[in-house]
């Protein structure tokens, strides 16, 4: 078979995974079928999580605990069906060219994973368990409560009394519960279990390199709160001229806006726990963080450099018209996988981006100073941004956001230092130098 390239830096030869979560309720499966859902997507591997629990909704919408007891049949037969009609719907999702599909339930028996190994098996798919296995009480009834007692479950009910009900859902699903590999028969499949959030990991039989990549994903996630801070550097001369790329120095405002930084970062931050700073390494994003307290560490990475935009670099979007009329327009009709000659595309910035997302899953607060590109598709990641809308994002100057991970999206918040500064915001078709955005290009939605 000849090997596809897909652009994404991967080799994809018709490869199809279904990543099977287990472990017991509030484990964190959904939130790890969600971020890794979030993260292959935003790679533009195209995957789908098949959540049992919706599908079991639709016909118990709120069922108390007894209806997990493995001795109510009616309850069995019923979370069966919706087993089976989650994996329809998955299969269906396949066959339309699905590469990774999530099969997000308890799968907490051999025999439920067992049924899911041998219909995968007859339809050719990889399985890939990811079980999730944690005995800390305590963060489970944290996790009941952030996420639980909130669920369409319980809508309506006290939230107490939501809390009580799940821990006894969960004594249910313990009386049968075996964890992957267990008794030593499961030592075929290919799994990853990970223990206290991932305090101690197992991986067996990984067979591919998709498959790892997924695995050195999840194996990055943790849970401490944290925050991530997105900055743009401060107005550069080139922005003032409408010229794109180069390794321009700030502008007198930019340079008032590195001033209001550690100013605006405080306020934000509200203590006084330091920072790890990231720039590019291009002068303007290193003057932009050069006043941050000295506690702060900071760290210049190539990759945050701005997208290359090869033989345009430096020319204004009117030069790059009058050249390169043909370039302007393709880059205008499909501008996510647009490559500047010698330069690179959207689609090539995610991919060298990879490292960023993975450093930053591991890491705990950071405050990124970087480019209008780069930073486009580092909240595309966070925010989910579709990759054909994000190159079109208004991400304005002098303006500090604030991202925050929680259990099922990101909050975000923004803080302007109110410096003026001019728009880089360019609207399809256009050469202006600085046009005004118009309301649906901004990024909060
Ligand atoms: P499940 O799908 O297993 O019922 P959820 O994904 O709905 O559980 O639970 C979400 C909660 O689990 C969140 O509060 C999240 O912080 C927490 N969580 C995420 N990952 C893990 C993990 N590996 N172990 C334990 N808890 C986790
Ligand atoms: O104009 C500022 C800038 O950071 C340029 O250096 C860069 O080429 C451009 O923005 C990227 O934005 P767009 O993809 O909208 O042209
Ligand atoms: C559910 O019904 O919420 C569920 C996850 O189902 P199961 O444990 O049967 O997979």
């Amino acid at each position: 078979m000849t090997p596809k390239t897909n652009g994404r830096g991967v080799q994809v030869e018709d490869t199809k995974i279904c990543v099977v979560m287990v472990g017991l309720p509030a484990r964190g499966k959904s939130y790890i079928a969600q971020r890794a859902q979030r993260y292959l997507t935003w790679l533009s591997i195209p995957a789908k999580t098949f959540n049992v629990g919706n599908y079991r909704r639709n016909d118990a919408p709120q069922p108390s605990a007894d209806f997990f007891d493995n001795s109510n049949a009616e309850g069995e037969r019923r979370r069966r069906a919706a087993a089976e009609a989650a994996f329809a719907d998955m299969l269906g999702w396949f066959r339309q060219g699905g590469v990774i599909g999530i099969f997000d339930a308890t799968n907490s028996t051999k025999d439920r994973r067992k049924w899911v190994m041998d219909m995968c098996t007859r339809e050719g798919i990889e399985v890939l368990f990811v079980e999730s296995k944690c005995d800390n009480e305590e963060l489970i009834m944290a996790n009941i409560r952030d996420v639980k007692t909130t669920s369409p479950d319980y809508q309506g009910q006290d939230p107490e009394a939501a809390a009580l009900d799940f821990r006894n859902r969960i004594k249910h699903y313990e009386k049968v519960y075996k964890s992957i590999d267990e008794d030593g028969d499961e030592s075929h499949y290919t799994y990853l279990k990970m223990m206290d959030v991932g305090s101690q990991v197992i991986i067996n039989r990984i067979q591919d390199y998709l498959q790892s990549r997924v695995v050195y994903y999840l194996m990055n996630l943790h849970i401490r709160p944290r925050s991530v801070w997105l900055s743009r550097h401060g107005e550069s001369m080139y922005n003032l001229s409408g010229r794109i790329g180069g390794d321009a120095d700030l502008s007198p405002r930019g340079h008032q806006y590195a001033s209001k930084l550690p100013e605006l970062v405080r306020q934000s931050v509200g203590d006084d726990r330091p920072l790890t700073v990231w720039t590019s390494t291009l002068k303007r994003t290193i003057a932009t963080a050069r006043f941050l307290p000295a506690n702060y560490n900071q760290l210049q990475w190539k990759a945050l450099d701005e997208l290359d935009a090869g033989v345009c670099d430096g020319m204004t979007y009117q030069e790059i018209k009058d050249v390169y009329p043909e370039d302007f327009v393709a880059r205008d009709e499909d501008k996510y996988n647009y490559r500047y000659r010698g330069g690179e595309s959207y689609r090539d910035v995610v991919i060298r981006l990879e490292p960023i997302i993975m450093e930053l899953e591991r890491s705990e607060d950071i405050l990124i100073v970087t480019h209008q590109a780069i930073l486009r598709c580092i909240y595309a990641y966070f925010m989910k941004k579709d990759q054909s809308l994000s190159p079109w994002m208004n991400v304005p100057l002098h303006c500090l956001i604030k991202l925050t991970p929680r259990a099922y999206g990101t909050d975000e918040e923004r803080y302007q230092a109110d410096i003026p500064a001019v728009s880089t915001w360019r609207g399809k078709g256009s050469t202006a130098k600085h046009e005004d955005p118009i309301p649906e290009a901004n990024m909060s939605h």
